[in-house]
């Protein structure tokens, strides 16, 4: 038996929902974060809300930490057991409950794949718009912990957009449940958006009620290559000033392009340009979107572009969006690495531009950038190549606080969808202030008084 561990946690559920042999625990002890690694002592795989209630209220009552976990595709180390104890993976809580056609609803268990739901929707004609890059591999309940967005969050929001109703179990072990299929309710504070992008310190989603839209019939999808980083950026906003309101309006310079190329064995069209910019259109009419694809392209050129390719096919479309999809890891790949999810005031993208490659070249450091323009939102990953450990140790953090320092006087946050997690919680008051950090503190309280559920998470000073 794990150590430390009340006999009564392994009489909660059946005999084999328990996992703990060492590979296990290692597995469940990692996301996407870097190569951080913290084991739990045990995790345990519910089927029912109920399950997750029995696990929580004996946890709380032996003050044993409890971290909750979809796929672990997390990229702020959210999923990671940073004090050991309990892994509650909700893997096993992966039914598509409900797919409501009439009045546009989907209604899931947290383990279902994103990717999943969006097949089953547009199945039939539906659409559920939230794409983050891992969406083949991370499952609702994450992307409701984070919020997570991804390149459609340009028009469609992101996943607090989608989320109307959830029933979720407090660390207390109480099954609360929130909103429903209704698209007006301001009966009481909005406890279902309070929720959202909570990063599983509030409560674990058990069941979510997720808007459906009308399937996008038709796309465009362009790709504008530049001679400069600077003119890509200052074309994104243009762009929105024409009228147009692109599905998807992606960044990418030559360095990410590369990364993808050589992980997919692959030419991205336009690839070898210094700055390249993805541009997807959708709607229900061609004449519509053709019309506005000519004013992209008349921008885009006004402003610099070398050349406009159109992927004509669903094939090269996809193919693109593969590439492009496979950026984060393929720059993983390359190096250890951390990744700073900058984000700023849209038309603020050319400054944020010159910030990333001011700070980085003031430290030494080497980047790649990529990521979603249209939304003012950058991955940069600062990577260490061959950098002496000694040096990397101290002008990664310094580079860091500098460059969230920067973003912050453009008026944006040093997160836009990956979330704080265990890795920017030192940043979090920097970036909302003190005041705010203990509004949140006192909140969590409310939720959490033992502080068993993820701690560790968004702010450094422990609770209660
Ligand atoms: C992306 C992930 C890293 O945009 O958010 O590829
Ligand atoms: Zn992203």
């Amino acid at each position: 038996m794990p150590r430390n561990l009340p006999t009564g946690l392994f009489q909660l559920l059946p005999a084999g929902r328990y996992r703990a042999s060492p590979e296990e625990l290692r597995r469940y002890g990692s996301d996407e974060t870097e190569d951080l690694n913290f084991p739990p002592d045990i995790a345990v795989l519910p089927e029912t809300a109920d399950e997750v209630s029995r696990v929580l209220a004996f946890c709380n009552e032996h003050r044993i930490p409890v971290t909750p976990r979809g796929a672990g595709t997390g990229l702020s180390g959210g999923a990671l057991p940073v004090q050991g104890g309990v892994c509650l993976s909700l893997e096993k809580m992966n039914r598509i409950v409900e797919i409501d056609r009439e009045n546009l609803f989907a209604v899931v268990e947290p383990g279902v794949i994103t990717q999943t739901l969006q097949d089953a929707v547009e199945a039939v004609g539906l659409f559920y718009p939230p794409d983050p890059a891992s969406k083949s591999a991370c499952m609702i309940g994450g992307n409701i912990a984070h919020n997570a967005g991804g390149p459609r969050a340009l028009k469609y929001g992101v996943t607090k957009d989608y989320v109307y109703g959830l029933e979720a179990v407090l660390p207390t072990g109480e099954v609360i449940r929130t909103g429903g299929k209704l698209l007006k309710n301001v009966a009481g504070y909005n406890l279902t958006q309070f929720l959202v992008g909570s990063e599983g310190t509030l409560a674990v989603v058990t069941q979510a009620t997720l808007k459906l839209l009308p399937l996008p019939t038709v796309h465009r999808t362009l790709l504008a290559p530049f001679d400069s980083v600077a003119a890509a950026a200052r074309t994104v906003a243009k762009i929105f000033q024409r009228g147009v309101t692109p599905c998807a309006l992606e960044f990418m310079e030559r360095a990410a392009v590369a990364a993808a190329e050589e992980r997919k064995g692959r030419k991205f069209p336009g690839g070898d340009s210094p700055a390249l910019l993805l541009i997807e259109l959708d709607g229900m009419h061609e004449a519509p979107l053709d019309a506005d694809a000519e004013s992209v392209c008349a921008v885009c050129l006004e402003e610099g572009a070398s050349d406009l390719l159109v992927a004509e096919t669903r094939e090269k479309r996809e193919s693109v969006w593969d590439l492009r999809r496979s950026i984060g890891e393929a720059v993983k790949k390359i190096s250890p690495y951390r990744e700073i999810d900058c984000v700023v005031p849209r038309a603020r993208l050319p400054e944020l531009m010159d910030a990333i490659r001011e700070t980085t070249a003031r430290h030494a450091l080497s980047a790649i950038s990529y990521g979603h323009a249209g939304d003012g939102n950058i991955h940069v990953n600062i990577l260490k190549r061959d950098a002496d450990p000694a040096r990397w140790k101290t002008a990664l953090p310094a580079a860091t606080r500098e460059l969230f320092e920067r973003v912050i006087a453009l008026g944006g946050t040093i997160t836009g969808e990956h979330g704080v997690g265990y890795l920017h919680r030192e940043s979090l008051a920097l970036a909302i202030g003190e005041a705010n950090v203990e509004i949140l503190r006192r909140l969590k309280r409310q939720f959490d008084p033992n502080g068993i559920l993820n701690p560790g998470k968004i702010w450094v000073k422990a609770l209660p």
